[in-house]
C-alpha cells in the first residue's frame, strides 16, 4: 500500500504518532537526557502545539512521559512554541519558551520543574508573573520567538537572544538579566543581517579553537570562538558563522571566512531545520538536534499518522582549519550496530558498481562507513566560479547519472534490485583555478516510482584538499526514510527524506557506483545492520 509502515523509521527519535517539530530545551541533568519538542497531540499536521517530554539514559533508548507544558494561561493560551534550557546555579534546570497570548502576539514565558526531586521532571511550573519578556515598541510581535539556553559573561549578567525580524532584516534580540526573571532588551541586538527574514531558532554558543571537548555554554575566555546558527523562515535552511564575541560590548562579529547570509555554512544542507545545541555535562560535548519534515504529501502525512522526526544527535566541535564546525553522530549509535560486513581495497572501474550484500534485511536500517582513494585528477571537469555560490543547483545539472571526470562516485541506497529505485549519495571532483573543489551531492530523483513526492537534490561543498590527500570518506544512516550523510568526517552533512516503493523491507540493497571516467578505490567499506532502541513505547 501508498501508506507502508515499513516508512516508519527504526531508531530516529519519534512518538508513536502525530506531528512533530522543533526540538526544544534538550538538556542534560542528574543522569538524564530530556528532550522536548513541538507536538501536536490530535493529529500529523502542525497544530495544537505543546512541548512533548521524553527521557533518555543514553540518548538512544527513549521513555515517553506526559506533556511538560501546554497552553493553559494567558501567556501561552493560543501555544507553546520552542524555547530552550538553561541550568542555573546549584543544579537548578529552567525552561524559556514562546508563549502566543490571547492577541497572537509572541511573548517568552518561564518554566520551573515543580519537583527538583522527581528524576524525570514531569511536571512544570508557569508562574503567574510571565511572560518575563514582552515585546516592546520597537519588537515586531508576531515575529518575536524562540529564546536561546542563556549565559553568563564576566559581568554576571545572564544573557540570551530572541529570534526576530524588523522588515526583512533578521535579527537575534539581546536580553540581559540579574536574577533570571526581569529582563531587560540591550540598546542593540547580538547581531542581525539585511534580507534574511525571520531569525527562527536561534542558537549561539562558545567553541573551543583546539581539541575535542564541548563547552559549556557560559564558557568564555581564551581559545574559544563563538558559532550563531538561525533558522530562515523564507528558505527553510539553516546558516551559522564562526565569530568573535565581545562579551563587554554584546556585540557578534562573524568572521571573513564565514558568509553572513543565506549562501553560508549549514549544519545540513538537506532536510535540517530548527536544531538546537546543549552542553552534555556527562561526557563534557556539545551535541546537536535537528529536526527533518516529512517530504511526502500532506494527504499521505494524514493517513499514516504521523510527520517529522528528529534527526541522529551529532557531537559539534570546530574544526581545525577554525573555518566550519565537523559534526558526527554520537558514539551511542554504535551500539546500535548488529551484522557487519566489511570490503576492501575494491577498485571500481569507470561506470562500474557492486553490490554490497550480507547484511540480510539490512539495508534499511544500516550504517555504512566507505573510504575511497582517488586518483586521475587531471580528469577532473572544470569548476566555473559562478557556481561555487549554488552547490544545490550544481548537483540538481549534474546528477548521479550525468557522466563526469573524477566522479560521480559513493553510494546507492534504499534502491531496489534493479536500479528502478535508488537515492544517490556521491561526491564529484572538480578543477578549479588552481585547487581541486569537492561537491557532495544527495540525489532522490529517483527515490521512488510513486507519484506527487518532493524530491530536491541536495547539496554542498567539502573543504579538503584532495589532491594531498588522494582519499575522501563517507558515511550514510539509513532509516527506512532518512538518508542522513557525513562527508570527510562530517565536515559536510546532508539529510534526505524519501519514501520508496519498491526498495523497502527485505528489497532494499545497497550498491557502490562509480559514474566518472578515472577509477576509484574503495580502500574500506563497513557496514552494519542497525537494531532497533525502545522508541517511546512505539
Ligand atoms: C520553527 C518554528 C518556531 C516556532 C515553532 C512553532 O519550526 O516555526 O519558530 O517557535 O516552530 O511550532
Amino acid at each position: 500500500s501508498v501508506v507502508d509502515s515499513k516508512l516508519r523509521t527504526g531508531y530516529h527519535f519519534q512518538p508513536p504518532k502525530h506531528w512533530i517539530n522543533d526540538p526544544n530545551g534538550p538538556m542534560y541533568y542528574n543522569g538524564l537526557y530530556h528532550l522536548f519538542y513541538q507536538y501536536n497531540p490530535s493529529g500529523s499536521v502542525w497544530g495544537n502545539i505543546v512541548w512533548a517530554h521524553s527521557v533518555s539514559t543514553d540518548l538512544i533508548n527513549w521513555v515517553a512521559l506526559e506533556p511538560a507544558i501546554y497552553p493553559s494561561k494567558p501567556f501561552d493560551i493560543k501555544g507553546c512554541w520552542s524555547g530552550s534550557a538553561t541550568i542555573l546555579p546549584g543544579n537548578r534546570p529552567v525552561i524559556l519558551y514562546t508563549g502566543l497570548d490571547p492577541r497572537e502576539r509572541q511573548v517568552q514565558n518561564i518554566a520551573y520543574p515543580k519537583n527538583l526531586s522527581d528524576p524525570y521532571l514531569r511536571e512544570w511550573v508557569k508562574p503567574d508573573f510571565n511572560p518575563v519578556i514582552a515585546p516592546d515598541d520597537g519588537v515586531n510581535g508576531s515575529a518575536f520567538r524562540d529564546p536561546t539556553t542563556a549565559w553568563r559573561g564576566p559581568s554576571g549578567h545572564w544573557k540570551l537572544v530572541v529570534g526576530s525580524k524588523w522588515n526583512k532584516r533578521g535579527k537575534a534580540i539581546l536580553y540581559r538579566s540579574r536574577d533570571f526573571v526581569h529582563w531587560v532588551k540591550a540598546k542593540h541586538s547580538l547581531h542581525s543581517a539585511r534580507d534574511t527574514g525571520m531569525w527562527e531558532c536561534p542558537d549561539f554558543y562558545p567553541v573551543a579553537l583546539k581539541g575535542t571537548r564541548g563547552l559549556d555554554t557560559s564558557v568564555y575566555g581564551h581559545g574559544v570562538k563563538y558559532v550563531l546558527k538561525i533558522s530562515l523562515d523564507i528558505t527553510r535552511y539553516e546558516y551559522y558563522t564562526v565569530g568573535k564575541y565581545y562579551h563587554d560590548k554584546d556585540k557578534y562579529v562573524p568572521d571573513a571566512t564565514s558568509a553572513d547570509d543565506n549562501t553560508g555554512l549549514r549544519y545540513d544542507y538537506g532536510n535540517f531545520y530548527a536544531s538546537k545545541t546543549f552542553f552534555d555535562g556527562k561526557k563534557q560535548r556539545r551535541i546537536l538536534w535537528g529536526w527533518a519534515n516529512e517530504s511526502d504529501t500532506s494527504d499521505v502525512d494524514k493517513a499514516k499518522g504521523w510527520a517529522g522526526i528528529q534527526m541522529i544527535p551529532r557531537t559539534i566541535l570546530l574544526d581545525s582549519s577554525g573555518r566550519q564546525l565537523v559534526q558526527w553522530p554520537i558514539e551511542e549509535i554504535e551500539s546500535l550496530r548488529g551484522k557487519h560486513v566489511v570490503v576492501e581495497h575494491k577498485r571500481i572501474p569507470s561506470g562500474g558498481f557492486f553490490e554490497v550484500t550480507g547484511i540480510d534485511s539490512s539495508q534499511v536500517c544500516a550504517d555504512v562507513e566507505v573510504s575511497f582513494d582517488v586518483s586521475g585528477l587531471e580528469k577532473a571537469e572544470d569548476f566555473d566560479p559562478s557556481w561555487a555560490t549554488d552547490a544545490e543547483a550544481l548537483c540538481g545539472r549534474k546528477t548521479a547519472d550525468v557522466k563526469g571526470g573524477v566522479g560521480p562516485f559513493g553510494v546507492l541506497v534504499l534502491a531496489s534490485a534493479n536500479m528502478e529505485e535508488k537515492t544517490a549519495v556521491f561526491f564529484r571532483v572538480f578543477k578549479a583555478y588552481h585547487k581541486h573543489v569537492v561537491l557532495m551531492c544527495h540525489d532522490p530523483t529517483r527515490s521512488s516510482l510513486r507519484a506527487g513526492l518532493y524530491k530536491p537534490t541536495f547539496a554542498g561543498f567539502v573543504d579538503v584538499d584532495i589532491a594531498k590527500t588522494g582519499k575522501i570518506s563517507l558515511r550514510t544512516l539509513i532509516d527506512s526514510s532518512v538518508v542522513e550523510s557525513f562527508g570527510a568526517k562530517g565536515k559536510t552533512c546532508i539529510t534526505s527524506r524519501v519514501y520508496p516503493s519498491l526498495a523497502i523491507g527485505e528489497d532494499a540493497h545497497l550498491f557502490v557506483f562509480n559514474n566518472g571516467s578515472t577509477d576509484v578505490k574503495v580502500s574500506e567499506l563497513n557496514a552494519w545492520e542497525m537494531k532497533k532502541p525502545l522508541m517511546n513505547g512505539a
